[in-house]
């Protein structure tokens, strides 16, 4: 039973990890049936350091594509020290890679090629700012004596506001951001500044993670903040500011490798963060708003073309039910669960081409 439906431009994801091999296989037709297009992120555990190494795994991706589904992989570099201009320069021009990938060394899953001295990553940025390419920037500092909850707000002082004083042309997208700090200081920059932010970080504070048992499956990185926080961006993605857009931070773990006693980070969303998305919209009285944050903000950053389908969310009386946990042969990945009821239901054939 429907009371109303919503049809907009197809969604982007703007921050994605699709992984290899027979996780890739499992998890992408979730994304294809979802997205138009996705930031594929490159913390392969063979980092995607080249844009030879991207049309490599660009050809994974598209491999895997269902055939009903009309969807494009945006490949990213990941950044080192060792990265040469020439060869970024080269890929953005010819189409073949999207954007670069700052992980700071030690941050994250697969971040140990990352960048220690940002200094030695500065003739690339040179080359970025002249090309017009993204630099997406995972916004934690790693220091030691940081604490892991004021990671993003100590980056924005001591990393990301020289960096922007530096290159005042350079197009940054702050990804997944998780801090009221992070939402005003991406409003205190002009256009060439941007942000994606997640489902999960619109629907959960730590809470979710440490209240009534340790709960790993709500464990990622940047970890969730306090409830102000989470207001902070709530109030920044259903305002339709331009500057912030989805990005899921779609990343899948086995089960066992996040109930672990060193468990990893990330959520796999994409199977319901349509539905979230709209369920936040429309709790904040702002579903004119949502295809702003899904379709158009981040295609306009970009500076690409809005996706020429639709997408239709239908509203149901009854919650939806949970989306099911993904079985491969090593074991399960589980479902994001947004510890609230969902109601909008996306109802197209999925990824319907336009005639
Ligand atoms: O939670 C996260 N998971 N955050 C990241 O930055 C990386 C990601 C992953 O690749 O698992
Ligand atoms: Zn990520």
């Amino acid at each position: 039973m429907s009371s109303s439906t919503l049809t907009f431009t197809m969604p982007d994801d703007w921050h994605l990890h699709l992984r290899s091999g027979e996780m890739l296989k499992q998890v992408l037709p979730f994304t294809s049936q979802h997205f138009g297009r996705a930031i594929v992120m490159p913390n392969l555990p063979s980092p995607v350091v080249t844009v030879a190494d991207a049309e490599v795994y660009r050809q994974e991706i598209t491999a895997c594509i269902p055939e009903t589904d009309n969807f494009t992989p945006l490949m990213v570099l990941y950044l080192t020290e060792k990265t040469d201009p020439k060869d970024v320069k080269a890929g953005f021009l010819a189409g073949k890679v999207a954007a670069v990938k700052l992980y700071p060394a030690g941050a994250t899953t697969h971040s140990d090629a990352g960048v220690k001295d940002l200094e030695k990553i500065y003739p690339v940025l040179t080359v970025m700012e002249t090309i017009g390419m993204p630099f997406l920037v995972h916004g934690e500092v790693v220091d030691a004596e940081i604490d892991i909850f004021d990671r993003e707000a100590v980056f924005i002082e001591t990393k990301l506001m020289p960096i922007r004083e530096r290159f005042p042309k350079l197009k940054i997208v702050f990804e997944h951001l998780t801090t009221k700090e992070g939402v005003d200081y991406v409003l205190s920059c002009d256009q060439d500044t941007a942000a994606t932010i997640t489902p999960h970080h619109l629907v959960i504070n730590r809470n979710a993670l440490l209240v009534g048992g340790l709960k790993p499956h709500y464990y990622c990185l940047p970890v969730a903040k306090r409830e102000q926080h989470r207001l902070a961006l709530v109030k920044a993605a259903t305002s339709g500011d331009s500057q912030f857009f989805l990005g899921t931070d779609s990343a899948p773990h086995l089960a066992e490798a996040k109930e672990s006693a060193c468990g990893c980070a990330g959520i796999f969303n994409v199977a319901n963060a349509i539905s979230v998305v709209a369920q936040v919209f429309e709790q904040e009285k702002a579903l004119d708003q949502l295809e702003k944050f899904l379709s158009l903000n981040g295609a306009d950053f970009y500076q690409l073309p809005y996706n020429r389908q639709k997408m239709t969310l239908v509203r149901q009386h009854k919650p939806l039910s949970l989306p099911e946990n993904i079985k491969i042969a090593e074991g399960e990945v589980l479902a994001f669960d947004p510890l609230l009821d969902l109601h909008w239901d996306v109802q197209n054939p999925l990824g319907m081409k336009i005639k």
